[in-house]
């Protein structure tokens, strides 16, 4: 029996005057949790309190759309609900380890995301008070927490204040109970955020849930709770202190059709074509934050990268940058590897740099919070204002990639390696590493990528051509390059793997002849990248070697050079750029778009991969 059952979800709460949204309650939290599916969908679940006053839960294991009449959401009408999507990390998804949860008196409902990691002694001591359980959740404990101080004689506010102090581990939890109105909640690391309308409050993991609403949002901090009615919010600090909710309100620019396709067949193609956009306004927004950090980073001794997925990749590029261009020693770890790694040496004269879109993964945040442990300073580069990683940093540079609902990283990884390109060379004219005119060539350099990005978006057209038919039909690619190339293998790789399901391995080109080349027969595709022509005089031999054993070779490479290895089965150029650090951008579309197109031509959704999650908060 699999105990502590966790999950990365998405939550969803709405309290809302009769009539002060166009929908009814049902289609309201079931257009809220469509927009969080990404978070994880394997089973769904909702509860409300109906006109009686009564609270009605409906749950199910299955995606949204399949559970939909089974939930009966259209049927479903009143003024206060919950909504959860699961992705469940340990045992199999069923219908009783759905959320939302309840006491055993069916009058609370709970949904979380997160881990409770005391939640076995918790279930042990409500057992032998009595308390009956259905599930195998740790999320369960919370509904029948609040229900033994209520039979205390709290009230239900205290009583659910008195439970969560009780909690141990990540949280982002809501709570409503029978005959009433108030939708209770309280956050620790897992993303929770508020939605402020008028006749109606939202309380939700993140802010594409209820965007269509509404654009005012209060992000709320860790160790914060309290509850949110259709006409009010309280927002307590974790010593009780009442917050003020008008000084913490911010309007997110994201406009809701940003959030919704836009006309394409999903959301990571959207994604993919707009980049040249999220590139202009990610650049235009790099200024007084990067040179913040960039004073930081020249007075370092190292820096080191901590990130997880596509970050990872970003930063392998940013770190290589840094390394090159500001003479700065830096190295790319993996977020979950770092604890192993940075303890026994990491000190004050250090820079840790935390790359995360979502500010929110679990193994980057426990990562930064050993780095400061131990005094180095830490930078963060996210994409969400407000998120756990850049609040939990010294100093933090955005990205203005706007909301990424497609699980695999495309606009967001290009505008992290941007910014890192850019932030690579401030360092470097701080440091006299690079002179004016060098820096000057840099900033040029970048602000050429929307353009150059609008053209490799038909470079990637042509590669889909080209070479689609190879990766349906494989189970298995290579994806090859040396230095900043190696990093775009890795993500175009990555891409493969997410979406297409296909077994595509990158390796650092050089490496093929001390074991990978052993997997080579007839027809194995093997895809290589060159981000300069120092990187493609020497990947050029590998194309050889690969060649001569019957693989299928296609090679990604700058304009003009390309033209130099001619013996690839397919050559796909894209725009020329001075910095291989900025050519990686551009170099890296086609990568996504083959990647795409190989999982739509085998009829896979792109946007939901199979057992991934947008952000995953657990470790
Ligand atoms: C994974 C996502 O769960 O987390 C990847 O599927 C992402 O797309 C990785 O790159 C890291 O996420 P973040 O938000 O820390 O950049």
């Amino acid at each position: 029996m699999v105990r502590g059952l966790s999950a990365v979800c998405g939550i969803i709460g709405v309290a809302v005057e009769r009539g002060a949204l166009p929908e009814k309650l049902g289609d309201v939290l079931y257009g809220c949790l469509k927009r969080l599916e990404y978070r994880g969908y394997d089973s769904v679940g909702i509860a409300f309190i109906d006109d009686l006053g009564r609270l009605v839960v409906r749950k199910s294991v299955g995606k949204i759309d399949e559970v939909r009449e089974k939930i009966g959401f259209s049927e479903i009408d009143g003024v206060v609900g919950l909504g959860h999507t699961r992705w469940a990390t340990h045992g199999r998804p069923s219908d009783e380890n759905a959320h939302p949860h309840t006491d055993c008196s069916g009058t609370i409902a709970v949904v979380h995301n997160g881990i409770i990691e005391n939640f076995s002694e918790l279930r042990k001591w409500l057992e032998n008070l009595g308390h009956r359980f259905r599930s195998e959740t740790d999320t369960e404990v919370i509904p029948h927490l609040i229900e033994e101080f209520i039979r205390r004689g709290m009230s239900i506010y205290s009583a659910f204040k008195r439970a969560v102090s009780l909690l141990r581990g990540t949280y982002a939890i809501a709570a409503i109970y029978a005959g009433g109105r108030r939708i209770l909640f309280a956050r620790n690391t897992s993303p929770l955020v508020i939605g402020l309308g008028k006749g109606y409050n939202f309380i939700a993991s993140d802010i594409p849930a209820f965007l269509r609403y509404t654009n005012r949002v209060v992000v709320v901090h860790d160790g914060e709770l309290g509850y949110v009615t259709s006409s009010s919010v309280r927002l307590e600090a974790a010593d009780g202190k009442v917050v003020s909710v008008e000084t913490r309100a911010r309007v997110v620019e994201w406009s809701p059709e940003a959030v919704e396709k836009g006309g394409y067949r999903h959301f990571m193609e959207k994604e993919i074509l707009e980049q040249p956009q999220a590139l202009a306004q990610t650049i235009a927004g790099l200024g007084e934050e990067v040179r913040r950090a960039a004073e930081l980073i020249a007075r370092a001794e190292r820096v080191i990268f901590v990130a997880a997925g596509s970050s990872y990749h970003a930063s392998i590029i940013g770190a290589l940058a840094l390394t090159r261009l500001a003479k700065v020693p830096s190295v790319p770890l993996v977020s979950s590897e770092a604890r192993w790694w940075l303890g026994r040496w990491l000190s004050d004269r250090d820079v840790v740099i935390a790359v995360s879109q979502s500010g929110e993964t679990i193994d980057t945040l426990i990562a930064v919070r050993i780095a400061k442990d131990l005094g180095a300073k830490v930078v963060a580069l996210s994409n969400v204002l407000g998120s756990a990683i850049p609040r939990e940093s010294h100093l933090a540079i955005y990205t203005r990639a706007g909301p990424e609902i497609g699980v695999a990283a495309t606009k967001t990884f290009t505008t992290q390696v941007a910014a890192l390109s850019y932030l690579a060379a401030t360092v470097a004219k701080l440091r006299g590493e690079a002179s004016r005119s060098e820096y000057e060539a840099v900033v040029e350099d970048l602000r050429r990528c929307p353009i150059s990005a609008s053209l490799a978006i038909e470079s990637g057209r042509s590669l889909v051509s080209k070479a689609l038919d190879v990766f349906v039909r494989s189970r298995s690619a290579f994806y090859l390059g040396r230095g900043f190339g190696l990093g775009v293998a890795k993500e175009g790789a990555l891409k493969m793997k997410e979406v297409a399901y296909v077994h595509a391995e990158a390796y650092p080109a050089g490496e093929s002849k001390h074991g990978p080349i052993a997997l080579v027969e007839p027809g194995f595709p093997t895809l290589f990248c060159a981000c300069s022509s120092e990187e493609l005089e020497m990947v050029a031999s590998n194309v050889e070697e690969m060649k001569s054993r019957g693989a299928v070779t296609i090679l990604v490479a700058p304009r003009k050079l390309a033209e130099r290895v001619r013996s690839a089965d397919h050559v796909i150029e894209v725009p020329k750029h001075l910095s291989p650090a900025v050519q990686a951008i551009p170099l890296v579309i086609p990568l996504q778009m083959l990647a795409y197109e190989t999982a739509v031509a085998r009829g896979y959704d792109p946007d939901k991969p199979r057992n991934l999650a947008k952000t995953v908060t657990v470790i």
